[in-house]
Parts: C-alpha cells; sequence; structure tokens
C-alpha cells in the first residue's frame, strides 16, 4: 500500500465516475451485465453503489497481490546493450497516455509506421475529424526526443523474416572466439564470408560451370556431347544438385496422420518449377505458359548460352527446344485449387506402381540417388500431388527421346543441364545473376535483396542446424522456455473459460490444446557440439572458391532430406512461426530474436512483444474456425467494434457499420493475444517480484507500449483488421484500473461503453 503512488490511488477512486450515467442513451450492447444495470430499480442503485465502494476498498486492501501493488512503479533500468538498442524503438516523450484515444487511435497509421490505404479508407468514413487530429498528432510525434533517431520518428520493428536473418548475420560475423567455437561454426562463417567476397567469383567467370558440365559429358548445346543416359544424368541432378529439372521431390507427414499423432514421413512428389509463369483458364481448365513472358524468357536464354561460349547461331535451335519442352510440360500442370477440389492431392502409391504408370523415368534409381544413404525399395510408399501431370511428364519424355534421338539435338539433356544452370546461378559471376534478375523484373517481380541477404539464406540452406543450434544458445534460453510456458498456460485458461457453441466440439478442442505440449524447436537442436562437427566433417570450404563451396551446400541439403525422411525431425530452427508436429507445438527459435525478444530485456517488453504475437500466432494455428465454435469472438468483438465506433463516430452507432465475420474473428484474436499477453507476464510477475524497465516507463506501461508497437510495426494479419490493433489497448484500459490514466478522448464528448468486453 505504501509504495503505491498518490496518482494511481486517486485513479482508482474515481474510476466509478468515468462510467457512463445510466440516464444516457448507450447504443452499446456489450453483455448481459449492462442490461441487469439498467434495470435496476432505485433503491438497488444505492445497494449497488454501496457494494461497489465496498469493492474498490476491499480491491486497495488486497495490496498483498504483489503484482497490483507494483505494476505502476517505475522500475529500475535495464543498461544491457540490447535494451539500450531496443530503447531506439521507444519513447516516452511521446507518452500515449497523455493523449491517450487519440494515440491509441491513430498509433499505427500516423506515427511513421506503415500505413494502410484500406484502414484509412475505413477511418475516413467513419470520422471526418481524424484527419485534424492525426495530423495533430504526427506533430505530437515529432516532438524532440533524445531517444528517438534524429528525424524525429522511432525507428520502427523490421518483420520477423528481416530480424531473423540480421540476427544469423551477427553470428555470422562475429569475431572469433577460441572457447566455444566449434569447428562446424567455423565453417558456416567461412561459407558466408566467401560468399560475401564477390571478387574471387568475378574472376573465375563461367569456367566452373564449364568444367562441370565437362564432368557431366557435355551438352549438344556446346557440339560436345557424349550423349549421356538420360536416367542417369537424372539421378546425378536429383542426388548430388538438388535439381528437379521434370518434377519435384520433397519430404512431408501425410494430413491425415497428423491427428493420429505419428510423425512418419513420406517422399512427395510434386510438380516441377516452371521458369514462367503458367496461365490458368478456368473456363477451359487447361494451363498453359504465359506467352507475354515467352520472349523476355528467350532473350535470357539466349543470354545464357553466349556466357557459356555458345555460337549465336546455335542459341536459336536449342532455346526453341528447351522453350518448346517447358510448355509442352507445363500443360499438365494445375493450380491449387482445381487440384483439391479434384482430390489430386496426397494420391499414395508404392514406387512399383509410379513405375508403371509413368515409366520414362527410372524412379528407384532416382528416388535412391536422392535418398542415399538410405535405402529406398520398390514397394516404399510415395505421396503424388497430380499423377496426370507425371503420366503427361512420362509421355512427353519418351516421344522426345524418340523423336530426336536420331537429330542427336539432345533436347532431355539440355533440359536437364538448363535447370542446373538455374541452381548453380547465386554460385556463379554476376553477369548470370543480371540477366536472371532481369527476367525476373519482366515477370514482375521487383523485389531487389541485398547482397547479404542472399548469402544468409545459402548460408542457411547448408547449415540450418547449426545456426538453430547457435540461436537457441545465444538467444533463446530459460526466459524463452518460461515466456512459452506462461503464455500457453494462459492461452489455455482463456479458452477454458470460453462458452462454446456445442459441448462435443468443445470436448474435442480443449483435449487437444492440453494433450498438446508447446516447446522451443525440435530435438536436433540440443546436439552437442560433437555431434554438430560430426555433421559437417565432411565439409571442407576454400574461402576463395565460393562454386565449390556452394556444391557442398548442396550435398548438405541432401543430407538433410535423407535424415528428414528417416527421422521426421526436422531443423525448423529457423521458420518464424509456431506449428504442431506430433503431440508438440514447436515454436521455433526463430522467433527468438531481438527486437522481438532478448533474454536480458524487461519481461514487461519481451511479454508485451513477442509473449502477445506468439499468442496470436497460436491462436491462428490452434483454432482457425473459432468464430463458428464459439460465441465469445462475436459478443466481444462486437462490444471492442462498439467502442471504437462511440469513439470516433459518438453515440448511436452501434450497429451502423457491420463488420464480416472474418474481421470480428480478427479483432477477437487480437484483442485476446493482448491479454493473454498481460496474463502471461502477471504470472511471470508473481513468480519473480521485479522486472527491470526502458526510462521512465513503469512494468504495465512498458507492456502496452510494446504491445502496440510490434501490433503496428508487424501485424501479418492486418488486413483483416478493421481499426488500429493499438485501439484494443483502450479498450483493455477503460475502467480496469490498469492504465496510468483512464483512456478518454478529447474533443468529443462520448458515453463511453462501461463493460470491457470479456467473457
Ligand atoms: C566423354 O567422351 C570423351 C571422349 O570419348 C571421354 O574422354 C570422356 O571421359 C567422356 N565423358 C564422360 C563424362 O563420359
Ligand atoms: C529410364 O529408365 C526406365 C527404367 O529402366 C526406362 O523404362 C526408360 O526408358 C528410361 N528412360 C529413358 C528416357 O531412357
Ligand atoms: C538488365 O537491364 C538493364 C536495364 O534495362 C540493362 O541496362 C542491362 O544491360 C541488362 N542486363 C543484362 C545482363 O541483360
Ligand atoms: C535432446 O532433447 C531430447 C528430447 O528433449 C532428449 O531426449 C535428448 O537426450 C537431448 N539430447 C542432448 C544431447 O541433450
Amino acid at each position: 500500500m505504501m509504495d503505491e503512488n498518490p496518482a494511481v490511488l486517486q485513479e482508482m477512486v474515481t474510476t466509478p465516475e468515468q462510467q457512463p450515467r445510466s440516464d444516457e442513451p448507450n447504443p452499446v450492447l456489450c453483455n448481459k451485465y449492462k442490461y441487469r444495470r439498467l434495470l435496476l430499480p432505485p433503491f438497488a442503485v444505492s445497494l449497488f453503489a454501496t457494494a461497489l465502494g465496498l469493492g474498490i476498498y476491499s480491491h486497495l486492501q488486497k495490496t498483498a497481490d504483489p503484482w497490483k501493488s507494483k505494476w505502476k512503479s517505475a522500475a529500475p533500468l535495464c543498461l544491457s546493450p540490447a535494451c539500450i538498442r531496443a530503447s531506439e524503438h521507444f519513447s516516452v516523450a511521446m507518452d500515449p497516455f497523455s493523449r491517450p484515444c487519440d494515440y491509441f487511435l491513430f498509433a499505427c497509421g500516423a506515427g511513421g509506421s506503415s500505413t494502410n490505404r484500406d484502414r484509412q479508407r475505413v477511418k475516413g468514413e467513419v470520422n471526418k475529424h481524424s484527419e485534424v487530429r492525426t495530423r495533430g498528432l504526427i506533430e505530437m510525434r515529432r516532438g524532440t526526443d533524445g531517444w528517438s533517431k534524429s528525424d524525429g520518428q522511432l525507428k520502427t520493428f523490421p518483420d520477423r523474416q528481416t530480424a531473423l536473418l540480421t540476427a544469423i548475420k551477427e553470428i555470422l560475423e562475429a569475431p572469433d572466439e577460441a572457447v566455444s567455437m566449434g569447428a562446424a561454426e567455423q565453417k558456416a562463417k567461412n561459407f558466408f564470408k566467401s560468399c560475401m567476397n564477390a571478387e574471387s567469383r568475378e574472376k573465375m567467370g563461367s569456367e566452373p560451370f564449364l568444367t562441370l558440365l565437362q564432368q557431366l559429358g557435355g551438352w549438344a548445346v556446346s557440339g560436345v556431347w557424349n550423349q549421356t543416359d538420360f536416367n542417369s544424368t537424372l539421378a546425378l541432378l536429383m542426388g548430388q544438385y538438388s535439381t528437379f529439372p521434370f518434377f519435384n521431390v520433397y519430404v512431408g507427414p501425410e494430413p491425415s496422420e497428423e491427428q493420429s499423432a505419428s510423425n512418419r514421413h513420406y517422399i512427395q512428389i510434386d510438380e516441377p518449377h516452371f521458369q514462367f509463369p503458367i496461365e490458368w483458364n478456368s473456363k477451359t481448365q487447361k494451363a498453359k505458359a504465359n506467352t507475354r513472358y515467352l520472349r523476355p524468357f528467350y532473350s535470357a536464354c539466349g543470354q545464357y548460352l553466349v556466357l557459356l561460349g555458345v555460337p549465336s547461331d546455335r542459341t536459336t535451335q536449342h532455346c526453341g527446344l528447351f522453350v518448346s519442352l517447358s510448355t509442352t510440360l507445363a500443360v499438365a500442370t494445375f493450380p491449387l485449387p482445381y487440384r483439391l477440389s479434384q482430390k489430386l492431392l496426397y494420391r499414395r502409391t508404392t514406387i512399383q506402381e509410379l513405375q508403371t504408370l509413368a515409366p520414362a523415368v527410372d524412379w528407384l534409381a532416382c528416388l535412391q540417388a536422392t535418398f542415399q544413404p538410405l535405402l529406398i525399395s520398390k514397394s516404399d510408399i510415395v505421396l503424388v500431388h497430380n499423377l496426370p501431370y507425371i503420366i503427361h511428364m512420362s509421355k512427353t519424355i519418351h516421344l522426345w527421346q524418340v523423336q530426336h534421338e536420331l537429330m542427336g539435338t539432345g533436347p532431355l539433356n539440355t533440359y536437364m543441364i538448363f535447370s542446373l544452370l538455374q541452381t548453380l546461378i547465386p554460385a556463379l559471376d554476376s553477369r548470370f545473376f543480371q540477366i536472371m534478375r532481369n527476367y525476373s523484373i519482366a515477370t514482375g517481380d521487383t523485389q531487389e535483396m541485398p547482397h547479404w541477404w542472399r548469402c544468409v539464406q545459402q548460408t542457411e540452406r547448408g547449415f540450418d542446424t547449426l545456426l538453430s543450434h547457435a540461436i537457441r544458445e545465444k538467444h533463446a534460453q530459460k526466459e524463452a522456455e518460461e515466456l512459452i510456458q506462461d503464455v500457453y498456460s494462459s492461452l489455455k485458461k482463456k479458452l477454458t473459460d470460453l462458452s462454446w457453441r456445442d459441448e462435443k466440439e468443445s470436448d474435442f478442442i480443449l483435449n487437444k490444446i492440453n494433450s498438446l505440449n508447446p516447446r522451443i524447436s525440435t530435438n536436433t537442436n540440443n546436439l552437442s557440439y560433437t555431434e554438430l562437427n560430426h555433421l559437417y566433417e565432411k565439409v571442407i570450404l576454400n574461402e576463395e572458391d565460393f562454386f565449390s563451396n556452394y556444391l557442398q551446400i548442396l550435398l548438405l541439403e541432401q543430407k538433410s532430406r535423407a535424415r528428414l525422411l528417416s527421422l521426421g525431425t526436422q531443423t525448423e530452427g529457423l521458420s518464424m512461426t509456431p506449428f504442431i508436429s506430433g503431440n508438440d507445438i514447436i515454436v521455433p527459435v526463430g522467433m527468438f530474436v531481438s527486437p522481438f525478444f532478448h533474454s536480458s530485456y524487461p519481461r514487461a517488453l519481451n511479454y508485451g512483444t513477442l509473449g502477445s504475437l506468439m499468442a496470436k500466432d497460436l491462436l491462428h494455428l490452434l483454432l482457425p474456425d473459432i468464430y463458428t465454435k464459439a460465441k465469445n469472438p462475436e459478443t466481444e468483438s462486437l462490444c471492442v467494434w462498439s467502442h471504437y465506433l462511440s469513439v470516433t463516430k459518438g453515440p448511436g452507432w452501434g450497429d451502423a457499420f457491420y463488420l464480416p465475420s472474418s474481421k470480428q474473428q480478427e479483432v477477437w484474436v487480437q484483442y485476446s493475444a493482448l491479454q493473454v499477453a498481460l496474463d502471461a507476464y502477471k504470472m511471470s510477475f508473481k513468480r519473480y517480484l521485479a522486472d527491470s524497465s526502458l526510462p521512465g516507463f513503469s512494468y504495465v506501461h512498458l507492456f502496452l507500449s510494446s504491445f502496440t508497437k510490434v501490433t503496428c510495426d508487424t501485424d501479418a494479419y492486418r488486413e483483416f483488421m478493421p481499426l488500429e490493433p493499438s485501439f484494443l489497448v483502450t479498450v483493455l484500459c477503460s475502467n480496469s484500473g490498469l492504465c496510468p490514466k483512464p483512456l478518454t478522448c478529447m474533443n468529443k464528448p462520448q458515453s463511453f461503453p462501461a463493460e470491457m468486453c470479456q467473457s
């Protein structure tokens, strides 16, 4: 009690006065309690008031609750380097609570974070006055502030992908420490260094590819071709070079078995990736290559061949054959919705059966090469995702083989070598990359990745196990485990309290939620240094020869594919959202990077940021259709929406703007994620009675600012949100006594709904 500051006390006492007078027409239908209040006879009102007074009194007596006595106190400063960096994202000078309503209405759009045209439009419809306020707020945000950047705007959070790649880059560029440095880590660093070193690559030119081509027996394009066997070349490309010209091969579980918690993984066979966009005609139900891109493709093909020293009089013929074979194959591809509707996915067959259906490929030899040293046998099950394509491909290969045998033009071989070239372009000099870039720009892909991004991604391709291990070691220790457990238990609590539409359904869902075990990444992530070094034992890197380093990455990829098939455990360290694997919910280590999380951060920051993101991800993962299963999403989201309308439009607009159910669900998910994260933070706070903070922030203030920051800057689901997610803080704060000040709006006579929009 003693350490409760007077401002807070006063706030708690004045809270009831913030409630709208009950004679005021209140448009908001939040929940049943409101009706009850309206029906109260006068004497009951006084009784009610007394009870309320007593309630507040006993509430104040409960200072034994450590959370309630401390949540608003000033906290000791966190001065770790990570915290100092994090404070660039936050600022007390722009204290949201000084103009709370305005702030939370426009925090995302107005603050220099990303703007969303769609949301702007909704805002415009809802309140024309908002323009004026927004402008005022932008000015407020531009105010001088020691912790923000020189342009007066706070640094925005990067998206999760950028944050993860940056974290990996830091690991790869960290100065070598003699202690704790495994040989494997050194190899990853050397690979990255050789990737970043463009000079040696430029010096080599196209030489490395030409040498490799010679080893593979040449191709008809250059006039030097050994008439190599189709099947052996195909098996070689699939096994050694991660290249799948005619069909794609990968490993994964079968969805129908997911419920049974089996961890079994299967070989999956799918359509290949084509070099140009395929068009689907939904009337004729036929696919064809988009002719608009054939000309630029043709020209790129010619440019590649010139770089490989092919005389220009030959390029026309061979590029022509390549385009013709590709477009013939593409005819039998289908877009995913069509394949779903025709039940073409996950067709189970044995390798032997596949051989009879598509005899032009030696399936057993190709799959054995792809998964060596595993034993693959004819009776093994594979899952095929478009059998009609596979049959069509086989017929086409047979036909082209027969037709071109006598002419010696070898189009099937050319096609395979061309696919190999595509795989290897990142390892060749920049002229090849430029041609590929220009071609992607022609097909509408204008997004340019910085060179270091590509190098990090290539390192990740081969060293994913090592890197997820390193991230875990560096970033995601005990604090991460606790965050996961706290978020999951408070999520379970939230879901147990829901009112479900159907009892059987709710039993099923709650059982599932209770039986799942959330954990941080898979067990490949706790390999010892010895095991890790063993994994990368055969890799020998040469700083001057990136091409040969890159070939080794492709071999590592082959090994990890085989490992996945035999063990069923994936190194998911580098994915960024939780997923289910057997009985586990895997929360990948890739989520635990700054600025989203750091073990030295105040917990208020970790729980407000990553805690709320994780809660949101888990709700999307576990209950994608919660809207149809429970009643709360509808009532609670409409309650939030009414708050929003009453603030932006004034009273009486309760039902004026209909909210589609997908948006209702998203509002509920995001509001619930905020509640779950706060609840998780309280749990953690009760365990350790102190926390640190950033300059000027109380615990709860930092928690709410973190939530606002992360949802504004990196919300992956923003297209479904009809309002700024920061507004959810206003709703949470109304009458909860949680915020430093009640969040009322200036310049707006309003009847603020009394309820907190809770079930
Ligand atoms: C291709 O043929 C030449 C000449 O017969 C031979 O020296 C070379 O080893 C062959 N290469 C392959 C990969 O078969
Ligand atoms: C590949 O091998 C299979 C199986 O041995 C054979 O039936 C097919 O004709 C071969 N394909 C080509 C194009 O030679
Ligand atoms: C790529 O496009 C740019 C701009 O159109 C052009 O200047 C450049 O020569 C092209 N490069 C290649 C390798 O085609
Ligand atoms: C890694 O984790 C798994 C499961 O959590 C455990 O069984 C195994 O012993 C651990 N391995 C090491 C090397 O710690």
